[in-house]
């Protein structure tokens, strides 16, 4: 009992004893969207409306680990400083409110009013499940005419009855212009099942993709459809998250490129292809109603360690928000993304490096003014050679991001990185191919106190990983396994 007391005594000295540092903050992200308490899991319905991003998620008010699903509120209207709203949807007598998309109906093809917010959504019902008769989620829709302050569930729920597959889930709706209906891409177990409908309360199966093709490590789930232009013309984007069975272990989510006329999907090449190769970033899927931009954002967790993370008022944060574009890598169409152009006004002006002679290890936090562990640093190479950038602290925390030319790849190792044991598969090295072929080599980092996002090549080689060290990674060493030019580094800190 002494001792415990000791213990609490010594953690909450530490816990006050770091400056700007809130006990029981310690982790808090200062640039990604946290909830202000207990658990969150996917970004749901997503859409842009009379200037204000609105991102729902799956939340659990009544805990901080996993629990009967909500959907959280946050509202931004330049997608980084996010505003926690009241919750917008409720467990109610047909089950909880698992993941899904929003849509607004311009046409008022749904009768509730022009302009009406819809939510589509899975219930998931655990009396149901409990009776093990597999017919327990099934789609519900929900609608807003106060943009998506309250919020009227449909009386003719569900409006996509269980046909009886277990994992039936995740409905993703877009209007589909070329035959005025709207498309559900669903998640339905080991592919995915498209619907149509014409005012989103009937809808009919179209068709089915994947059961044989992509990686089949877990269930299919929270999947997206969209087009982007490629080379002239356009092309169709599919994504779908796989848990577990990601590159990294665990959950992780793959996308398909390919053609879609309105009832199916035809890819156009079969090799399994991944959006991001961290640990870190599931159940992604883009905003609707955002034109041309196709803006996503993931669940910055993996559920293989999700509700045991070190943090105790909160669990998990989203990703930052990424611009998702097609480009060409070895003569082939490649999803790459980068954090939107917004992002850059989170950070003050840049301290930049140019031409450094490295030979050995260069201690960057000595050039540099660093503080609290929340910058974004880009490191230019005019040639592909080994380098490493290690983000550490006092204690000896250190997560580790680099490129390793023998294997041509990108790394983020954060084995050891403070706070590893909650998890036995926390304590790893995650590494992402490299896809260009381009002899210049590019990273650009962000780092938040506790993750840190490693975008390389102009997003075609990405990494999302968190981490819980005892101080912010505020010392910076950059190491080159051959003597190295570095063309640049820049180096701005959170604003
Ligand atoms: C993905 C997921 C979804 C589901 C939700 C439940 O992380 O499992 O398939 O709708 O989380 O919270």
């Amino acid at each position: 009992m002494k001792i415990l007391t000791l213990v609490l005594t010594f953690s909450s000295f530490l816990a006050v004893a770091q400056p700007g540092i809130i006990p029981g903050e310690k982790h808090r992200p200062q640039f990604h969207f946290s909830p202000k308490a207990h658990w969150m899991n996917d970004p749901n319905g997503m859409v842009y409306f009379n200037g204000t991003y609105h991102l729902f998620f799956q939340h659990y008010p009544g805990g901080t680990t996993w629990g009967p699903m909500h959907w959280g509120h946050a509202a931004s209207t330049d997608l980084t400083h996010w505003t926690e709203q009241p919750i917008a949807l409720y467990p109610d007598s047909l089950g909880a409110i698992f993941s899904g998309s929003a849509v607004i109906d311009k046409n008022n093809t749904a009768g509730f009013g022009k302009n009406a917010m819809v939510a589509i959504f899975t219930y998931h019902n655990q009396k149901i499940e409990d009776a093990k008769t597999g017919l327990h989620q099934y789609q519900g829709i929900a609608y807003s005419n106060d943009e998506g302050k309250t919020w009227i569930k449909y009386k003719g729920n569900p409006v996509l009855p269980n046909p009886g597959i277990w994992d039936f889930r995740d409905p993703k709706v877009q209007w589909f212009e070329v035959s005025k209906k709207w498309i559900m891409t669903l998640a339905t177990k080991d592919r995915v099942t498209f619907y149509s409908s014409p005012d989103l309360k009937s809808w009919t199966k179209e068709s089915d993709f994947g059961a044989a093709l992509g990686a089949h490590g877990g269930v299919w789930e929270c999947p997206d459809l969209f087009s982007l232009s490629y080379k002239g013309s356009r092309k169709w984007v599919l994504l779908v998250s796989i848990n577990p069975g990601g590159p990294s272990g665990g959950s992780a989510t793959q996308y398909f490129i390919g053609n879609f006329d309105g009832k199916t999907f035809v890819p156009d090449n079969t090799t399994t292809r991944w959006v991001d190769f961290g640990a870190d970033n599931y159940a992604g899927v883009t905003f609707s109603n955002t034109g041309k931009r196709r803006i996503f954002m993931g669940w910055m967790s993996n559920w293989q360690y999700a509700n045991v993370v070190p943090t105790e008022k909160w669990r998990s944060a989203t990703t930052i928000p990424r611009e998702l574009k097609l480009l060409e890598a070895n003569g082939e169409a490649y999803l790459a993304s980068m954090p939107v152009k917004e992002t850059t006004e989170l950070f003050g002006p840049a301290q930049e490096i140019k031409q450094l002679k490295v030979d050995g290890s260069v201690d960057l936090s000595k050039l540099l003014k660093m503080e609290g562990g929340k910058y974004c640093i880009r490191l230019e190479l005019a040639k592909n050679e080994d380098v490493s950038l290690q983000l550490t602290n006092v204690s000896g925390d250190k997560v580790i991001v680099g490129y390793d030319k023998t294997t041509n790849s990108y790394y983020t190792d954060r084995t050891n990185s403070g706070d590893v044991v909650f998890q036995k598969d926390f304590a790893r090295k995650t590494i992402a191919p490299r896809f260009t072929t381009g002899n210049s080599l590019t990273m650009k980092i962000l780092v938040d106190v506790a993750s840190v996002e490693v975008f390389a090549d102009s997003g075609l080689s990405v990494m999302t990983n968190i981490f819980f060290p005892q101080q912010p990674l505020d010392i910076l060493l950059l190491t080159g396994k051959k003597p190295l030019q570095i063309k640049k580094i820049s180096y701005s800190q959170l604003k």
